[in-house]
Formats: C-alpha cells, sequence, structure tokens
C-alpha cells in the first residue's frame, strides 16, 4: 500500500537580511511536524526556501555595493547554516533565483494572461519597500504602513493588475465550505470580515522595479515579488513541466506563516490557484509573533538575536524546545532569556534529565546496568504512555505544539513520581523483594524509551541521546520511533553526562 502524502511548507524567507529568531521559529514548528508525521509513517515533502527579487534586496544590495546577485547568495548561506544547526530535516531548499524557479513562473503568469484574469492598467499609490506591498491612502495609519508602521513611497506606474475582485465570492464560498482553511480561528474570522468587504484588484507588476522576474512579452517590467515568490510552493514540485511530483504532493497539508502575511497566503494565493484551476491548500496556518525582552525584533532597534549564538550557548535542542513550548502555537510570545534558562533548568534539567540519571543510576547500582525484563506488558506506565500517545497525536493534528509538549511532560512527571511512590531503594533492601524491584525499572527504562520517541519531533538529539544512554541506540543505527520496542534481553545501558547541566543564571 501507498503511503499517505503530507506536504507541508515554510514562507520563503527574505534574504535581505540575516535570519534571526522569528524565521528560525516558524522553521522549527515545521520541522517538528515533519519529522512527527514521519514516525507516523506519512510520506513527507518538507520545503523551505528564500524570497529573492523585489526592491527591498535591489536596494539592500546597493547599499552594500554588491549586486543583488552576489548579495543574496551570501545571505542564503547564512539561512542554510543555521537550518543546518537546528537539525532542519527540510527535502527541498526553493531560491527564487534559480532557473527551475523563474522559468516556470513566466510561464504560470502567462497562463493566468491568457486565462484573461491580467490586464494592464494604472497603478496610483502606495508602496511599502519593507514589506513589499501596496497600499491605498485610506489603509495608511498616520500616512504610515499599516502592517509595520514604517514609511511608504508614492508610486505611480503602469501596471499589470490581477483580476482579483473575480475571486471575492468564491473565495468566500470556500471559506464557509471548510471551516478549517484558516487557523487559528481568529485569524479566519479577521479575514472573513476583510473579505466581506470590496476587494480591489492588485497591481502584479513593477515598472521601476529591475530586480525580478520579467514578465512575459513585456521587458519594461518586473512580476511583483509577492507572486513571484507565493508560486514557489508549486513550482518546486515541478509545476507544470515536471508533474510527477506535483501531483504526487499537491495540494500543500499545510502552510506554516506568521500572522502578517495571511491576506497574501489566505486570499491572494488561493485567487491564483483558482484561475490557474489547481485545487486550494488544505490548511494555512498562521502563528503569532515574537518580541525580544517586550520589544518588536527590528533591524533599526539593533535587537534580532541570532539563534546561532542562542544554539552556541544553550544547545539546538533547549532552543528548539523552548521556541513551542513556551507559548501556544497560534499566539505572540516574548523571549527573554530568564525564561529560556528557566526552562531548561526545569523542564529539561528536573524533570527529563533528571528521570533518565536517576533511572539509570539505579540500573547501574541494582542490575550492574543491565535493563531488567518485564513481564507482564500491561503495567500502569505502560498505559499512562497509550493515553498520552493518543492525546499528543490529536493535539498535534490539530498543530498545539505546545499542548503536545505539556501532555509529554505530564507523562514525565508521571514516571518521576512512579518512582517516589514505588521506592525501589526500598524494594533493593532484601533479596525477596528483587523480582518488584525488577518489575519497577524495567518498567521505567521502556518510559522513557517510549518519552524519547515522543520528543523526537521537538528535540532529535536528546531524543538520539536518550537512546544511547539507554543503550538501545548504536553507532551509526536509526532511532527506534515505535513505541514499547527497542529493548533486546540483556540490553546494557550507557550512562552518560546529564542531558540538561544546570545554568547558573546570569
Ligand atoms: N518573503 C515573504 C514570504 C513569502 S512566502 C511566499 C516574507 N519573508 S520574511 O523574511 O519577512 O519572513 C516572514 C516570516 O518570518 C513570517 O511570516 C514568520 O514566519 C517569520 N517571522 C519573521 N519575524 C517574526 C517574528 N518576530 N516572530 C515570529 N515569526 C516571524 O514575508
Amino acid at each position: 500500500m501507498s503511503k499517505h502524502t503530507f506536504y507541508l511548507t515554510t514562507p520563503i524567507y527574505y534574504v535581505n537580511d540575516v535570519p534571526h529568531i522569528g524565521h528560525s521559529y516558524t522553521t522549527i514548528a515545521a520541522d517538528v511536524l515533519a519529522r512527527y508525521k514521519r514516525t507516523k509513517n506519512f510520506d513527507v515533502f518538507f520545503l523551505t526556501g528564500t524570497d529573492e527579487h523585489g526592491q527591498k534586496i535591489q536596494k539592500a544590495a546597493q547599499s552594500c555595493n554588491k549586486t543583488p546577485i552576489e548579495f543574496v547568495n551570501a545571505v542564503v548561506d547564512k539561512f542554510k547554516i543555521l537550518w543546518n544547526k537546528l537539525d532542519i530535516s527540510n527535502d527541498d531548499f526553493i531560491r527564487t533565483t534559480e532557473e527551475r524557479h523563474w522559468r516556470r513562473v513566466k510561464k504560470i503568469f502567462q497562463q493566468i494572461f491568457e486565462n484573461g484574469d491580467i490586464y494592464l492598467g494604472e497603478y496610483e499609490g502606495w508602496y511599502c519597500i519593507p514589506c513589499e506591498s501596496f497600499w491605498i491612502e485610506s489603509q495608511l495609519k498616520e500616512r504610515n504602513c499599516p502592517e509595520c508602521n514604517r514609511a511608504v513611497e508614492r508610486v505611480k506606474e503602469k501596471n499589470y493588475f490581477f483580476r482579483l475582485s473575480k475571486y471575492q465570492n468564491r473565495i468566500l464560498e470556500y471559506y464557509e465550505k471548510h471551516p478549517h482553511f484558516i487557523q487559528p480561528e481568529s485569524r479566519r474570522n479577521e479575514l472573513l470580515q476583510r473579505i466581506k468587504s470590496p476587494v480591489e484588484d492588485i497591481s502584479i507588476s513593477r515598472a521601476a522595479v529591475e530586480w525580478g522576474i520579467q514578465v512575459p512579452s513585456d521587458q519594461t517590467h518586473t512580476i511583483y515579488v509577492w507572486i513571484d515568490a507565493l508560486l514557489n510552493y508549486i513550482t518546486a514540485l515541478g509545476y507544470d513541466d515536471d508533474m510527477q511530483t506535483f501531483q504526487k504532493y499537491w495540494p500543500a497539508n499545510v502552510h506554516i506563516i506568521g500572522k502578517e502575511i495571511l491576506w497574501f497566503h489566505g486570499v491572494i494565493w488561493p485567487a491564483v490557484l483558482m484561475s490557474l484551476k489547481i485545487d486550494l491548500p488544505f490548511k494555512i496556518f498562521a502563528h503569532g509573533w515574537w518580541t525580544i525582552e517586550g520589544q518588536k525584533i527590528s533591524k533599526s532597534l539593533g535587537n534580532a538575536i541570532d539563534p546561532l549564538g542562542i544554539i552556541q550557548s544553550y544547545g539546538t535542542d533547549a532552543y528548539r524546545y523552548f521556541l513551542l513550548r513556551e507559548v501556544p502555537f497560534g499566539l505572540d510570545g516574548n523571549f527573554s532569556y530568564t525564561a529560556l534558562i528557566h526552562r531548561i533548568n526545569s523542564d529539561l534539567g528536573n524533570d527529563l534529565g533528571n528521570l533518565l540519571q536517576r533511572t539509570l543510576t539505579m540500573i547501574e547500582k541494582y542490575f550492574h546496568g543491565i535493563i531488567p525484563e518485564v513481564s507482564g506488558a500491561d503495567d500502569e506506565l505502560r498505559s499512562a504512555s497509550e493515553d498520552t500517545r493518543v492525546r499528543v497525536d490529536h493535539e498535534m493534528d490539530e498543530l498545539q505544539l505546545s499542548r503536545a509538549l505539556e501532555i509529554i511532560w505530564e507523562f514525565i512527571g508521571r514516571a518521576n513520581k512512579f518512582i517516589e511512590d514505588k521506592k525501589p531503594w526500598v524494594l533493593a533492601k532484601t533479596s525477596a523483594t528483587q523480582p518488584q524491584l525488577a518489575a519497577i525499572i524495567g518498567t521505567l527504562a521502556r518510559a522513557i524509551k517510549d518519552i524519547s520517541v515522543f520528543v523526537y519531533p521537538f528535540m532529535p538529539k536528546t531524543a538520539a541521546e536518550i537512546q544511547r544512554q539507554l543503550g538501545i541506540l548504536k553507532d551509526n543505527h536509526p532511532l527506534c520511533l515505535e513505541f514499547h520496542k527497542g529493548f533486546k534481553e540483556g540490553t546494557v545501558s550507557q550512562k552518560g553526562k546529564p542531558l540538561f547541566p544546570r545554568i547558573e543564571p546570569p
């Protein structure tokens, strides 16, 4: 039987500047989902990439006295290095400057044109370069961009327009028929309000911007960077000259994005797909925004923390865990070192790290390092693990990543309590209670093994280290990602260093 497919994407990031914690958040969340789905035996295609055209990047390159391509090549490497350090398991990385992308974008633009959905008109209004967005006068907030609050510039040019208005009703109907299309619910409602008001056609070319994909048959225009960018979700799959991958994975199961780009994904993208007569993605999930110590992340404030620095000091897994645990996925959150260190010391060190350490110490002390066998498959931790699995699956399907972690930590708490309740050190005092002692320790080892499977999507290195210390994982072997499996008779544990040594707050 062929596997079910699961196609998920991140936004493709602008390469005007190096990646920061906000970019890493989306990519880590997508990675967690991709890894989780693979453990559930899905055939996953996980796409990320970079958005390299447009006025913002043209300007950034100019200010460094570089050609745009020299400039973007250097910044793209920073993204790739970071994804590698963060253990991101993407299956493809698309750059909009790649030939496979721009060639297909031109063709698709022409198709939309031939479908009668593009026409030449006159655009007069405002443009925000940092957001690469067109705004009309009435949308401005105190004469600034309503999205990022920065200065906008006046634009008056002959542009190609896309008939967005033509699709307004169909999009509305689609929303009504598919209540889970946009998530979270609050964002869906916001968008719904906006679609119910009149929707104008949008400009989809720029005469004044050279750094972009040329409009076919009009050398004086480049394609608006947002149309160029959105199409990455299908050009990466080969649309429409190499359709095998596209047919296999499209429609996307979920586009994970930040809340500020929901209009583009929830309205413009569906309209473009409708024009091309392509099915819409199943879900668009817009997460919230991170602030740093209470402030918006901004280049001008210079507060954009480099994730590489955090990883170097605290480790990849602690960073991944913190971002996904600290804030319910969908809401805004605040990054602070105090909160990060607190999570490391309490959740990771005290709860998880100590559970492993205590258990392995007892295995060494009472069983010479050999994991005891358990006879009954129906012990209380095993059924708690089953229950945890069902609840975690439910939350993961809803993309409630922090809830999934909370449930996993309830199970970790349960295992720690099991030690307190059963008091193995008392049973160890007499030989008559050896069988009970073996059952308890064997049960604990198996529960910890299940915990490694639960935490794997979030913290792959930690999952591997737990399995290594339990004696299950040998060099170059894949992790055992099945529940209640992995131990052979006589498995010898390899107690190592604590998983998360205590960090003294600065
Ligand atoms: N290039 C467009 C996206 C095109 S997708 C077809 C773009 N790029 S971006 O570099 O600005 O990245 C935006 C994404 O980065 C957000 O949607 C979000 O996923 C992430 N974040 C950027 N700053 C963020 C925070 N401060 N907090 C959380 N995520 C944020 O928009």
